[in-house]
């Protein structure tokens, strides 16, 4: 931009204001600032209150994921994403799980870990022995500030310490092991991280820096499995070239990076659609993926005893449904009664299962006729409506274009102009 990026007290400004200022500082119509004003199913005070300078909103999809048995519960599943193909792909992995069952997914509780860390420690080991005597004081500090989670059930649970040799020298790291119950919990563990940071400066002498929760969430895994009848997904060739495809993933970080982006798929749009904090989801998924010191696939694929393709995940999922957007927006309000799951650890299940599924879905479509038939044909609806085709042209620009192989802009728009021609002739 040519302006000046410095919007002095863009912050006071009412959203209106906002826009007008930044109408000026862009180049932007009255209808595309009319486009970002949109808040969707926020009122504009929600959506002011949630985050800082805003100006509008950003709307997605909504779709719904058909057929998913989890646990011998069947869920509607909503999902909210700009790509095409996905929530199909769900649907149909869903469908085909349902013979053997559905999936059967487990968790390990909502359990989140604090980290506090302390440099220039005297006597490092010294000091983490010192800690962990203190354990009990410490855990009731960190219990102390959130009495409503205690009375739950949940709280800060266990004292872990480690010494840590880094480029700067040694460091101390405490860390709380806290049961965040419904909640995703970083706002609970935060606030206990910062709350037992003096007390930890003046037991170990040292100084305290960071007091932050940490996104690999490794005490807070789901683990899900399915059986796919050999049948059902197209025969023993394509059960084995899901399997192979598992083991390139295994083998090769760069499709590894591709085989976690398909399940992070269907993760992120559950996540976006319930409101929840995708950034902290990815973390823990890529972060996870690591921790053998090699980045690995989130799930395995092998055959049972009679030719079945049985596929497990394992992953992270902190989730919550007490606070946050999960709450406050509208949108994931219902988009989690939908589900009609009474528990974060069940939001977390059921987003195991769509991870699986959703890797499921893309394997098997790499490993028999490729994904791009299937995704072309929704990707030329998408061609056809950013080329000016509304109401019917859309199907009729989008079916030519997949019938001539040339899903182009170019090609939609002389489609849309001849099209539409003919249609008033
Ligand atoms: C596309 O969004 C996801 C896939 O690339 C996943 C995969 O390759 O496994 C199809």
């Amino acid at each position: 931009m040519d302006a000046s990026s410095e919007l002095q007290g863009f912050y006071k400004l009412t959203l209106e204001k906002r826009r007008e200022v930044l109408k000026k500082a862009t180049s932007l119509t009255d209808e595309e600032i009319k486009a970002l004003a949109n808040t969707g199913s926020l009122s504009p005070e929600t959506a002011d209150h949630m985050i800082e300078n805003v100006v509008g909103g950003y709307t997605y999809p909504l779709g719904i994921a058909t057929n998913f048995r989890i646990n011998e519960r069947d869920y509607l599943v909503p999902m909210a994403l700009e790509e095409p193909s996905v929530v199909a792909a769900a649907s149909n992995a869903a469908k085909m799980a349902r013979a053997k069952g559905g999936f059967t997914v487990t968790n390990t509780g909502p359990v989140m870990i604090g980290q506090v860390q302390v440099v220039n420690v005297p006597e490092p080991e010294a000091a983490k022995a010192k800690l962990l005597k203190k354990r009990a004081d410490l855990l009731q500090k960190a219990n102390d500030q959130d009495p409503m989670l205690v009375s739950l059930g949940g709280g800060a649970k266990e004292l872990n310490v480690k010494v840590l040799s880094t480029v700067k020298g040694p460091m101390v790291i405490a860390e709380l092991i806290v049961n965040t119950g419904d909640a995703m919990g970083a706002n609970a563990v935060n606030t206990m991280a910062e709350a037992v940071a003096p007390m930890i400066e003046e037991i170990t002498g040292g100084r305290v820096f960071l007091r932050i929760i940490s996104n690999l969430a490794d005490r807070r895994l789901v683990k899900a499995t399915a059986v796919f009848e050999k049948e059902a997904v197209g025969g023993e060739d394509v059960v084995d070239g899901v399997v192979y495809a598992y083991a390139f993933a295994d083998a090769d970080p760069y499709r590894c990076a591709t085989h976690n982006k398909g399940i992070m798929n269907g993760v992120v749009a559950v996540g976006i659609a319930c409101g929840q904090d995708i950034r902290a989801l990815e973390a823990g998924a890529h972060s996870y993926a690591s921790r053998s010191g090699k980045y690995k696939p989130l799930t395995t694929w092998g055959k049972n005893k009679d030719g079945d393709l049985v596929g497990t995940l394992e992953m992270p999922m902190a989730v919550g449904l007490v606070g946050g957007a999960a709450k406050t927006h509208p949108t994931a309000r219902a988009d989690i009664k939908i589900l009609g799951v009474k528990t974060a650890t069940e939001l977390a299940e059921v987003m195991g299962a769509v991870g699986l599924a959703q890797n499921f879905a893309a394997l098997r479509a790499l490993a028999s006729e490729g994904i791009q038939r299937g995704h072309m044909k929704l990707h030329s609806r998408n061609v056809a409506i950013s080329a000016g085709a509304t109401g019917v042209l859309v199907d009729l620009v989008a079916m030519r274009m997949v019938e001539e192989k040339k899903i182009r802009f170019d090609r939609a728009k002389e489609l849309v102009a001849e099209l539409s021609k003919e249609r008033k002739a």
